[in-house]
């Protein structure tokens, strides 16, 4: 029986509840889900690479069959690597829709073969996104239903002489 592998590539810096969401319906209906962190040195990212593959493995160990991998390079490669036949996006809303859609296109015109299948998350992470989490954190907010505990608790961390921001 043919088994259907998706990748769920990002850059998760950090992991959210949105991203959360994508999985559990990822995991739904592939075979295997695999979340691959970019490794990109272009950017600098709030957190490690390492740190980023840790919140991810502590947040997914309720699904037998979602991996959590880190890739450099073309995604469709990597895809290939990993014997994937489909990439999974998240949706938001429709401002997401066009970068989306131009990333598929790309990445079907160098594999066709790869299917990019696109997802929404619940509709209340429909406004939530790991830059936004990150500013909140950095000013003092309320991270609650946002993000997962252990990611909550690093951000805590990261930012600890972060004061509210002056009313
Ligand atoms: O979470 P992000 O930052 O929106 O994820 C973007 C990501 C990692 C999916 C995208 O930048 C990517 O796939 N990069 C790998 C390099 C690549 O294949 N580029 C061509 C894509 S059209």
């Amino acid at each position: 029986m043919k088994r259907v592998i998706a990748i769920y590539p990002g850059s998760f810096d950090p992991l959210t509840n949105g991203h959360l969401d994508l999985i559990q319906r990822g995991a739904r209906i592939f075979d295997e889900l695999v979340v691959a962190i970019l490794r990109n040195s272009e950017k600098a990212p709030l957190f490690s690479l390492e740190e980023r593959l840790e919140m991810l493995r502590e947040s997914t160990t309720q699904w037998d069959n979602v991996r959590v991998d880190s890739f450099a390079g073309l995604l469709v490669d990597y895809a290939r690597e990993r014997g994937a036949q489909a990439v999974l996006r998240g949706i938001r809303a429709v401002s997401d829709y066009e970068y989306e859609l131009q990333m598929g296109w790309m990445n079907r015109k160098l594999d066709p073969s790869l299917e990019t299948v696109f997802m929404m998350p619940a509709g209340a992470y429909s406004y939530l996104s790991s830059r936004l989490v990150r500013e909140i954190a950095a000013l003092g907010g309320a991270l609650g239903g946002l993000v997962p505990a252990s990611v909550e608790s690093r951000l805590r961390e990261r930012f600890r002489d972060a004061q509210p921001a002056p009313r």
